[in-house]
C-alpha cells in the first residue's frame, strides 16, 4: 500500500519534471536553462569580467603586471572585442592565450552569452 503510493508519487514527479522541460518559459521551469536573448554588458558581460577578468585586467592590475591588457570599462574591452580576441580567448581558440589564465573556462552559458553579445555588436548597454 505504502509502496504502491510512493511509486505513484515518485511516477507523478517524473511526469511533472519530464512535463515542465516543454514548458514554454524556460527560464521559470528550468533555472538551469540558458537564455541569451536579451544579454547586455553590464547585466550579464561586466559581472563576469569583474570576476574573472579583473585580477589580471584591471586597469591597475594591468599598470601592476606592465602588460596594459586593460579589460576595465567598456572603452578599455571594446577593442578586443573588435580585434576577435577576446572572443577566441575565452573559447580558447589557437589564435589567441587561454582565458582566464590558469583557470578554469567559462561555462558555456557564459560563453553563449559573450557571443550572442558580440554578435549584436557589442553594444555598451
Ligand atoms: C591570472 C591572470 C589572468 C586572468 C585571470 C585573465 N587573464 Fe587574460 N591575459 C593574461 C595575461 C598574462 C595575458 C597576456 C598573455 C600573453 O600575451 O601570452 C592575457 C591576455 C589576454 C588577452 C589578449 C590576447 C591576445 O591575443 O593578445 C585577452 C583578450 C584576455 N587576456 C582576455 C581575458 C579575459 C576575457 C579574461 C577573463 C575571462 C582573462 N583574460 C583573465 C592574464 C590573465
Amino acid at each position: 500500500m505504502h509502496y504502491k503510493a510512493l511509486l505513484t508519487t515518485l511516477g507523478l514527479a517524473a511526469l511533472a519534471a519530464f512535463s515542465a522541460c516543454s514548458y514554454d518559459k524556460e527560464e521559470l521551469a528550468n533555472p538551469n536553462a540558458c537564455n541569451t536573448a536579451g544579454t547586455t554588458y553590464r547585466q550579464h558581460i561586466l559581472p563576469v569580467l569583474q570576476n574573472s577578468c579583473y585580477s589580471c585586467h584591471s586597469s591597475a592590475a594591468a599598470a601592476q603586471h606592465g602588460r596594459n591588457i586593460s579589460l576595465e570599462g567598456y572603452s578599455q574591452v571594446q577593442p578586443w572585442v573588435l580585434n576577435g580576441k577576446l572572443l577566441a580567448a575565452i573559447n580558447h581558440a589557437p589564435t589567441a592565450p587561454a582565458m582566464p589564465q590558469g583557470g578554469p573556462k567559462l561555462d558555456n552559458c557564459t560563453l553563449a552569452r559573450f557571443s550572442a553579445w558580440v554578435g549584436a555588436g557589442a553594444p555598451d548597454n
